[in-house]
């Protein structure tokens, strides 16, 4: 496994691994580090399905407001590295943060609308520096497939949409969310929770969990599923609801609330919930159908 840490010397060693055979594929995973077993089954499903895999690790400072968690956000890159050496990574792409963004950086990339909606709303310069920084990986990596964890499902349904209308020629790969034995779905994030906090944390997944069992029993109308997971939620004091949202899965069109809460459709509709604890923002979802 190779440690890289510039473009040139990265697009290099690309170029020299697409030489080495014939309609040989490059899989790639973007990662903000801190990896957990979300990030392994990432890996794993990559690692199966193409010649080489490739593994960026950059803490995105685009994707961070002014109040969030740049600065204390999780790093081990010694840690991670032994981890991806373990299943077999080929390539680990450690950028410096001026490799990605030279003084006097100007250039931005954002999907409209799709952004502004869901996290968004109290995001609304997250999914802009998401979209900036996976663009730019696409284009200094010409993955072929790219791997998604559906824990952060609006992301992934951002990056398809600027994948099909930027015509990049990559596929995009979202696989399922990996939880711990308690329901809570792996986020490096997790680390903050204090153990009071990660037992009211345990009220989000057990919340979509319930709303899932009532859609399963025949619950079709969006405001009652909302206003179901939103009860649960708030059986916490420790936790504070930021949105409960019943969406179309490819547009994130919200289906209408009460009265006459809309019908959902039984697939394609992402059921998504944030939540802080303390100052801790945990997000989930689920979704009936595929992304
Ligand atoms: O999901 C993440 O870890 C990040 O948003 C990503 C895709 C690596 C971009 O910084």
């Amino acid at each position: 496994m190779k440690m890289i840490k510039t473009i040139p010397e990265i697009q290099a060693e690309i170029r020299k691994q697409r030489e080495q055979g014939q309609a040989r594929t490059i899989g790639f995973v973007p990662t903000m580090g801190a990896l957990h077993q979300g990030h392994l089954s990432l890996v794993q499903a990559c690692r199966e399905e193409n010649d080489v895999t490739v593994v960026s690790i950059f803490v995105n400072p685009a994707q961070f407001g002014p109040n969030e968690d740049f600065e204390k956000y999780p790093r081990d890159f010694q840690t991670d590295e032994s981890m991806l050496k373990e299943l077999g990574v080929d390539l680990i792409f450690y950028p410096a943060k001026d490799e990605i963004y030279p003084p006097g950086y100007s250039t931005y990339v954002e999907v409209e609308k799709l952004g502004q909606v869901l996290c968004g709303k109290s995001r609304p310069t997250h999914f802009k520096g998401v979209a900036t920084v996976v663009l730019k990986l696409f284009n200094i990596i010409k993955p072929d497939r790219a791997y998604f964890g559906r824990k952060d499902a609006q992301q992934a349904v951002i990056i398809k949409r600027m994948a099909a209308e930027l015509n990049l020629d990559v596929t995009i790969k979202a696989l399922p969310i990996v939880r711990d034995p308690d329901g809570l779905a792996l986020s490096s994030r997790n680390v903050y929770l204090s153990p009071a906090e990660r037992g009211a944390a345990l009220h989000l997944p057990r919340a979509l969990m319930r709303a899932q069992e009532r859609i399963q029993a025949g619950l079709k109308d969006a405001a009652e599923i909302k206003a179901g997971i939103e009860t649960e939620l708030r059986k916490s004091p420790l936790l504070t609801v930021d949105y409960v949202e019943v969406a179309t899965l490819d547009g994130l069109e919200p289906f209408p609330g009460s009265p006459g809460g809309q019908l959902i459709a039984s697939n394609n509709t992402l059921v998504a919930a944030a939540v802080k604890v303390g100052k801790t923002r945990l997000i989930d979802n689920f979704i009936l159908g595929e992304i």
